[in-house]
């Protein structure tokens, strides 16, 4: 490993393409914003800027309900949405899609709450990968195990809309209706920490409790700050739980947030960037604003999975009606170390790709297609891959580069 010192002062020519599924590249437009001058976070211009953003991120959730901003990353917007509902012991049903389910069941568990992990069964015959990280929430078992949970003891159900390391956008709507049909009191906590701004995501209209966010997915803003938009339910919910909160609890921010303040130091620059980010995917019309932005993402996937096909490797994700919009995960064939040809692409091309997380580890890859990117940006990726695949020895059915371009050209 070469001294901390010599990496950073290697600067290659050109600009490193971060094609992993977030933190996504961030604007040129982000980043200026993020260089103003810190500013009085008691002072009038910041109370005004607060507010600003407020409004304006309750437009990305799709909600007229409060969003708490946490200066924390993810992870602590998902301990601050169980903090704030739950008491000791609580019992969730937390369905595994993926590694970061996965990761919130335990954070949940380091809690002492009883989670419960429900999956999809069985194991993919040709990958011999779990069925559960290849597809989406399945509602149906949700809403048999609620049915059977005749004493109401679930508190929670706990869901990942954008399953960020497989490639699966499962159908958060579908979720709500088990719950509505198993007749079912639980709340409904889902994490959209990379679904929000790529992939449509309905705070109200789908009926859930308390959506955890961050922003360096599809907001295109650095690691920092994370997201609760929060119910009315979970408000009151949040009034009767006994586990200790106090950094995280909802109420002190929200009182403060009336007038734009935060009960502690937040994080200004990013909130420069936050603003920044907002009039991008915003614009003029709010609804006009996301409808584009949910179509470019879908376009990009579409067109990235165009190479995937051409090169005759299966995508992680196996079901075509829940293909993310935000990565896609490809299958390496067996035997052939997905991590292997991810560091030849990144030391020959200087491309960065997700690595395999959990149970895929070195099955598969991760390729972005988020945050500051174009059709041409992700060519250059797709031309990456192919060349690494190629320098791996794998055997490609087409061109991946050929189909991108016929698709993106069309
Ligand atoms: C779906 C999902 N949930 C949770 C997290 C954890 O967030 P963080 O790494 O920002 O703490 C991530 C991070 O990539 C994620 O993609």
């Amino acid at each position: 490993m070469p001294a901390l010192s010599t990496i950073l002062n290697a600067h290659p020519t050109g600009h490193h393409f971060l094609q992993i599924p977030g933190p996504s590249p961030v604007p040129d437009r982000i980043l200026r914003a993020m260089s103003l001058p810190t500013i009085d976070h008691r002072g009038p211009e910041f109370g005004v800027l607060g507010l600003k953003l407020l409004k304006g991120i309750q437009q990305i959730f799709q909600t007229k309900e409060p969003v708490v901003i946490y200066p924390a990353s993810g992870t602590g917007a998902w301990e601050a949405a169980l903090a704030n509902v739950c008491s000791p012991g609580d019992h969730l049903l937390m369905y595994e899609t993926g590694h970061f389910a996965w990761l919130w069941q335990r954070l949940a568990t380091r809690l002492g709450l009883k989670a419960e992990i429900i999956a999809k069964e069985g194991t993919c015959p040709q990958t011999g990968l779990p069925n559960s990280w290849r597809n989406g929430v399945q509602a149906d078992l949700i809403e048999a195990r609620l049915k059977a949970d005749t004493s109401h003891s679930i508190h929670a159900v706990c869901v990942v809309h954008n399953e960020t390391s497989t490639g699966v956008t499962s159908d958060i709507a579908a979720v709500r209706r088990a719950i509505d049909a198993a007749k079912h009191p639980a709340l409904l906590l889902v994490d959209t920490i990379s679904g929000l701004a790529c992939a449509d995501y309905q705070h109200d209209a789908w009926g859930v409790d308390v959506t955890v966010s961050g922003s360096q997915k599809g907001l295109m803003l650095p690691p920092g700050i994370s997201f609760n938009a929060v119910s009315q339910k979970a408000l009151e919910a949040s009034k009767k739980a006994t586990l200790p909160k106090a950094f995280w609890a909802w109420d002190e921010i929200i009182e403060m947030n009336k007038t734009g303040y935060y009960p502690y130091t937040p994080n200004t620059n990013l909130l420069y960037g936050l603003h920044e980010a907002l009039n991008m995917i915003l614009g003029k019309d709010a609804k006009a604003g996301l409808a584009a932005t949910f179509a470019r993402h879908q376009r990009w996937a579409a067109g990235v999975r165009s190479a995937v096909n051409a090169w005759g490797l299966p995508t992680q994700c196996a079901d075509a009606a829940v293909y993310s919009p935000v990565l896609t995960g490809v299958i390496t064939p067996v035997g052939v170390d997905a991590d292997a040809i991810r560091k030849i692409i990144y030391e020959r091309f200087d491309c960065s790709l997700g690595t395999g997380l959990g149970k895929v580890k070195g099955r598969m890859f991760r390729m972005g297609h988020l945050g500051d990117s174009n059709d041409l940006t992700l060519i250059a990726m797709i031309a990456a891959v192919e060349m690494g695949l190629k320098l791996s020895n794998v055997k490609l059915a087409g061109s991946g580069v050929q189909a991108a371009m016929d698709y993106f050209s069309a």
